[in-house]
């Protein structure tokens, strides 16, 4: 499916469209912080794999096979700029199975623009997409997303107990999900 004519999503507050060249001082302002990265199994970007991410975000995949990802630049219409990032991966395309994440700057959390972000993402999942199941990974120490899943109607359906190594430290995840007709939409 060719995304293009159903973007960028707009909410109340928020666009969300491609990233473009000019944003990669901004991802990377956000994507360098060991803090955002914590939780994420990897070392925090360096300013060339921002660049890269940038160039596949702008590129925009089609959306027919498994691996095929819609990375999506958050920005605020009051103000210029990226304050982070949505994702929507396509796990399984035969099983409609879609895996959704998120990344602000830490500057502009706790104002709800990631629930915001992610419920115009959902919409997208299940309204234009045809997902029938959605859902996220979490480390279980990573409380703000764990919250996040819970304001959106997510259903905590595992609990993986190391399940991963970051490093010498042995991460645990939750598997969240909501199923096409289960997720709050407004
Ligand atoms: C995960 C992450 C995006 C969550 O950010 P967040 O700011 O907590 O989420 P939101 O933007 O939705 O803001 C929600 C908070 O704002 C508050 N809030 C304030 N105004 C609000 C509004 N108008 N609407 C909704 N919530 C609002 C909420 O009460 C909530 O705070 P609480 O959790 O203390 O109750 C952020 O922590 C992050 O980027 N982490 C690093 C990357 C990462 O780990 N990604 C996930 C990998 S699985």
């Amino acid at each position: 499916m060719d995304l293009a004519p159903f973007l960028p999503l707009t909410t109340a507050r928020l666009t969300l469209r491609p990233f473009t060249p000019k944003d990669v001082d901004d991802m990377y302002a956000y994507q360098g912080l060991p803090e955002v990265a914590r939780y994420l199994y990897r070392p925090p970007r360096t300013r060339e794999q921002c660049e890269a991410a940038v160039a596949r975000s702008a590129a925009l995949s089609d959306w027919t096979a498994d691996g095929d990802e819609l990375v999506l630049a958050v920005t605020r219409t009051d103000t210029p700029g990226v304050i982070g990032e949505t994702v929507l991966k396509c796990a399984s395309a035969h099983a409609r199975q879609t895996e959704i994440g998120w990344a602000l700057h830490p500057a502009h959390a706790g104002r709800g623009y990631a629930t915001e972000a992610a419920t115009a993402l959902g919409g997208l999942a299940f309204g234009v997409l045809g997902t029938h199941r959605l859902f996220a990974r979490l480390d279980v120490e990573n409380t703000p997303s764990v919250r996040l899943c819970e304001r959106l109607g997510m259903r905590r359906e595992a609990h993986l107990v190391e399940n991963d190594l970051d490093g010498t430290r042995w991460g645990s995840e939750y598997v969240y999900a909501a199923l096409a007709h289960e997720l709050r939409q407004d």
